[in-house]
């Protein structure tokens, strides 16, 4: 079962129901801001602060950071531009009792060209069952060539930060954009300060747990991963986020960053895959 719904000021989201799982998605950013299975908590964090304002980002769920993650390239926004613009609701479809697929787009505006001159098709492909499953597919529809970077901006609600551990990136190179230099992995990630690293060359499973459960986290057409917690100081600083906030999720990111970007020719697809279980 599903509903097109809105906020008292007119902000449009779907709700899906079926007998494993539920979800709630805005169509601005084609943004999944809860998502939950049957008797369990939320897997996904959602700022108390959120307050569904159009053409603000929405802090928590999962933001799609597009056609840039980051900050390097100044001429776009933190993230990119996607996370912000209206999608299309393309299709719904009740797969079975226990699993709901929905597909939204969003296409070149007046407004992308001014900042970003490409013309382009961008889907995203929700599946929502005892498992989730996000595929963001983008087709380069202009004559030149178009260059990517992009992600999951995943927040997963966690029983608090210090029972959190990230295994799965042993051995991985990262680079730590608190400090700008690149390190290897030793050890199952701990977090007992701000952490904002992007690992690459990572081809299989993360898993997270803390005392409540165990999520794994597999992606494909991506071979990078960003964790991050902003912790105390930049918590305090942020947008859309409550001064204790930090103890509450952690960001891990299914991206194509820094030296994962995908180049796009003319007619050309790319699709970033994430499973969620
Ligand atoms: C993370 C970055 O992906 O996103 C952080 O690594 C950044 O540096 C965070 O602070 C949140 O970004 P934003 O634009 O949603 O506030």
């Amino acid at each position: 079962m599903y509903k097109l719904k809105s906020f008292a000021n007119g902000f449009e989201y779907i709700e899906v129901q079926n007998t494993a799982s539920s979800a709630k998605i805005a169509l601005q950013g084609a943004h999944i801001f809860e998502y939950k299975r049957e008797r369990e908590e939320d897997i996904l964090w959602l700022s108390q602060e959120s307050d569904f304002q159009k053409t603000k980002a929405i802090r928590g769920g999962v933001p799609l950071c597009w056609p840039r993650f980051g900050s390097l390239d100044k001429s776009l926004p933190q993230h990119g531009f996607a996370r912000t613009m209206l999608f299309e609701l393309l299709e719904v479809k009740e797969i079975h009792e226990g699993k709901t697929q929905l597909i939204l787009e969003l296409r070149d505006t007046k407004e992308s060209r001014e900042i970003w001159d490409f013309s382009f098709k961008l889907q995203m492909k929700i599946t929502i069952a005892k498992s989730l499953t996000m595929q963001l597919t983008t087709t380069n529809l202009d004559t030149k060539e178009m260059f990517l970077t992009q992600a999951f901006h995943t927040y997963f609600n966690v029983s608090d930060i210090s029972d959190v551990t990230i295994k799965g990136l042993q051995n991985r190179h990262y680079f730590d954009a608190l400090v700008d230099e690149e390190f290897t992995q030793n050890a199952e990630i701990r977090f007992t300060q701000e952490v904002d690293r992007v690992y690459q060359g990572v081809n299989a499973a993360v898993v997270l747990e803390d005392k409540r459960r165990s999520i794994s986290i597999k992606s494909s057409g991506s071979s990078s991963v960003v964790v991050w917690n902003p912790w105390i100081e930049k918590c305090k600083r942020m947008s859309g986020m409550q001064a204790l906030a930090y103890k509450e999720f952690v960001c891990i990111e299914s991206a194509n960053a820094f030296d994962d970007f995908k180049s796009l020719k003319a007619g050309e697809s790319h699709r970033l895959e994430t499973l969620i279980c």
